[in-house]
């Protein structure tokens, strides 16, 4: 959405600060042990003990096979983005865990995800996953405000996704939101200056990069929900939502 009154953009700020109050907390909870289910409980608990309502919970975009069961998004090592929270699924010491959750506030909406370790000791290639992946988003965060492209953004994330030797999941990105949690356009993470469509001030992105430590090719779960990598290699997902302004953008969804 182009967010152009008052009251939007109040509601907007509401429920990014909401949402990013409620994923720190629930990376807060997150420790060997706990089982995912516990998490999207914490989660779902957390947005509406704001007054927030979880925005994935119910989602059923165009050609799922069902409505998403969960407020959270959890997915550990190989998982990718949108894996489903269960009581069966119990993190270790170790596991990298990208937790992405979605919140709307008086009917407007925020994204955002982290991508933390369990226990906070992990090996360099995960340090390297990590790190590459939260400095792509801040990378992109730099080039977006008003009259930059598309294509600027795509390009910012390739530059140190290639830095960083980290795959690019191609068939991820971000998106515009607002008064739904998806809207056009399509955000990709890799990209050349001056191509694609221009950004204008107003419009409410979430911008997303999603890397693997090896190959980018992934696949869908038996669930219908879960991308994982072919290889097994681990991913991580950082995302922020952000107001595009004339010289730059506002973020929404603070937590870096
Ligand atoms: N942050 C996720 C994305 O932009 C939102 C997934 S909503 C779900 O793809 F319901 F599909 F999980
Ligand atoms: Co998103």
């Amino acid at each position: 959405m182009i967010a152009k009154t008052e009251s939007d953009i109040k509601n907007l700020r509401l429920a990014g600060k909401y949402l990013a109050e409620a994923l720190a907390a629930t990376a807060r909870a997150v420790k060997a042990g706990v089982t995912t289910a516990e998490l999207d409980m914490v989660a779902e608990r957390e947005i509406r003990a704001r007054g927030g309502v979880p925005a994935f919970l119910n989602y059923k975009p165009r050609g799922a096979a069902y409505a998403y069961p969960a407020a959270l998004c959890i997915s550990v090592n190989d998982e990718v983005v949108h894996g489903i929270p269960s009581e069966e699924h119990t993190l270790e010491d170790g596991d990298i865990v990208s937790l992405d959750l979605g919140l709307s506030y008086n009917g407007l909406f925020s994204d955002s995800a982290i991508t933390v370790i369990v226990g906070g000791e992990c090996d360099d290639a995960a340090k390297n996953l990590l790190e590459g992946t939260r400095e792509a988003l801040r990378q992109a965060i730099k080039v977006i405000k008003a009259g930059a492209h598309v294509g600027d953004v795509g390009a910012a994330v390739e530059l140190v996704a290639k830095k960083y030797k980290l795959g690019i999941v191609e068939e991820l990105g971000g998106h515009a939101l607002g008064k739904t949690v998806h809207e056009k356009p399509f955000i990709p993470n890799m990209g050349h200056k001056g191509n694609g469509e221009k950004l204008v001030a107003g419009l409410v992105l979430a911008i997303e990069p999603i890397m693997t430590e090896g190959s980018p090719d992934v696949g869908v779960a038996d669930d219908e929900w879960t991308y994982l990598t072919l290889d097994h290699s681990r991913a991580a997902h950082f995302e922020q939502s952000l107001l595009v302004t004339e010289d730059g953008c506002e973020i929404l969804t603070p937590f870096l």
